[in-house]
């Protein structure tokens, strides 16, 4: 009898240690939607030490991720898919409802286009929260990354609260994503700061958890669902509102004779505007800027709120475009139709292979309805451009994109651009005009050669 309840003690004393294990042991994280902020996110998590399962409806983009192949070009971002799949913290799968069971934290990373109205476009969010509802198999934190217009955050609690079919119990997050494409896996793991909405200091407790296993040191600022949800359209309407405060700046520069890259400089030194986020260009584009002002905008128009500096920030924007355009045509006196133009630079920014939004886009549809001859060049958005104008000349090398070029528009800042060698440029027997739309060509340099050039803002180096 005594043997008996000494093992029953021993017993009992393993149980209650295995569960102070399991309850030690690091949550199993759910990332729904391998897209940039996804795959991301879900790469990240998995290379700071936590249990990672990706899940995504497209097979082949599982499959190629499974094979630690990444479908977007992301410095980085594949050497550390490689060192989580070799190390078994990150799984792929296409079965999003057994991600879900398996988890205890499910972050949802789908996307939210834009419909035609300027609405965001929640199907995907709703397809996913009722797989959420009718996976409930245990407690889950369930966390909103994609951006989300204000109210949805709690318009999903009530959904999946109406429609769950277990009487399993779960909590909301709102998480907003800062960061980058391009710098994306250098941002995430180094955030300014962390956008937390919740209603529960259980989640807060549980999430800031693992926001430490990645950036210890990042201010962590918790709120309401539909704070967390505003900062995220805020933060981005204020950089493109910036970005087209000083495309507006460049121009009158460029009536007025002044250098706008000293003018932006001279206005940044000044700590309560600051130097970043500041370069004329092109234009915005990318996935995200003009989704999200758009975006914005709608919910202000629903709720009868003039936003009239964020509309402003879009109109400025597609004029910034076409403003590119008419510098071409400038240099042509109006006609391109026997000019070969060279456009060097596709994607929306360097460092990444999406062409979303590009203005390249604009630039080239513009150039061809004016009857210009069009060759290309970009060293990483040749493919993703060709689904978007399969029918203008895409060039193996900026060499050959140049060979018997009229004019060459740099439309990306790409390093391999602002190395170009102008002097072999200027010796060839065809020697073109410059449009640098990114201001990364070295004035002095292009002036020194007798080069037609021109760039945005009229900047220049400072030579005194
Ligand atoms: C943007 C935000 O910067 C991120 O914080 C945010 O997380 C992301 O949107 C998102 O919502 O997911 P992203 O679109 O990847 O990131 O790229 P940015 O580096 O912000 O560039 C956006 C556009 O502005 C590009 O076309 C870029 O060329 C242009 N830009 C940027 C300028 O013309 N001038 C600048 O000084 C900076």
């Amino acid at each position: 009898m005594k043997k008996y309840i000494v093992r029953s003690f021993l017993i009992f004393i393993l149980l209650l240690s295995n569960t102070i294990v399991n309850t030690q042991q690091k949550p199993t994280i759910a990332v729904i939607g391998t897209g940039y902020v996804g795959l991301v996110l879900g790469v990240c998590l998995a290379h700071s030490g936590n249990h990672v399962i990706c899940a995504d409806i497209q097979k082949n983009k599982i499959d190629q991720l499974s094979k630690g192949i990444s479908p977007i070009y992301e410095p980085g971002l594949e050497e550390l898919l490689r060192e989580s799949l070799q190390k078994n913290t990150i799984s792929f799968t296409t079965d999003t409802a057994q991600a879900i069971r398996d988890a205890d934290i499910v972050f949802i990373a789908v996307d939210t286009p834009t419909k035609t109205s300027g609405e965001s476009d929640l199907t995907a969010l709703i397809n996913v929260t009722h797989t959420i509802a009718q996976n409930l198999t245990s407690y889950k934190i369930i966390c909103i990354k994609s951006t989300a217009p204000i109210g949805t955050c709690t318009y999903i609690k009530e959904l999946i609260k109406n429609s769950k079919n277990s009487s399993c119990d779960f909590d909301m997050a709102c998480n907003p994503e800062f960061l980058r494409e391009g710098t994306a896996v250098h941002d995430f793991l180094n955030p300014d700061r962390i956008i937390l909405g919740t209603d529960s200091e259980k989640v807060s407790s549980v999430l800031r958890e693992i926001f430490s296993s990645f950036c210890p040191s990042a201010p962590v600022l918790t709120t309401n669902f539909e704070t967390a949800e505003m900062i995220k359209y805020a933060a981005n309407s204020f950089l493109a509102t910036k970005i087209s405060f000083i495309n507006e700046i460049a121009h009158l520069c460029e009536a007025l004779g002044a250098y706008v890259n000293i003018v932006a400089e001279g206005v940044g030194l000044d700590k309560r505007i600051g130097k970043s986020f500041f370069l004329p260009g092109p234009g915005f584009g990318g996935s995200c800027f003009p989704k999200d002002v758009t975006a914005l905008l709608h919910m202000a128009q629903a709720n009868n709120v003039d936003l009239k500096v964020v509309k402003a920030c879009l109109d400025t924007n597609d004029a910034q475009k076409m403003h590119v355009v008419d510098k071409i045509l400038s240099h042509c006196n109006g006609d391109v139709r026997n000019k070969t133009i060279c456009i060097l630079g596709l994607a929306f920014k360097a460092n990444t292979d999406d062409v979303r939004f590009s203005p390249a886009i604009t630039v080239i549809e513009q150039l061809t309805a004016h009857g210009a001859q069009v060759k290309v060049y970009d060293p990483k958005a040749m493919v993703t451009m060709k689904k978007v104008l399969p029918h203008i000349e895409y060039c193996a090398s900026v060499e050959d994109a140049l060979a018997k070029s009229d004019m060459v528009v740099i439309m990306t800042e790409w390093e391999e651009f602002k190395k170009l060698d102008l002097e072999k440029i200027k010796n060839r027997s065809h020697n073109p005009i410059i449009i640098d739309t990114r201001n990364i060509l070295n004035t002095t340099t292009l002036r020194n050669l007798n080069f037609t050039y021109e760039n945005i803002g009229n900047a220049q180096i400072n030579s005194y």
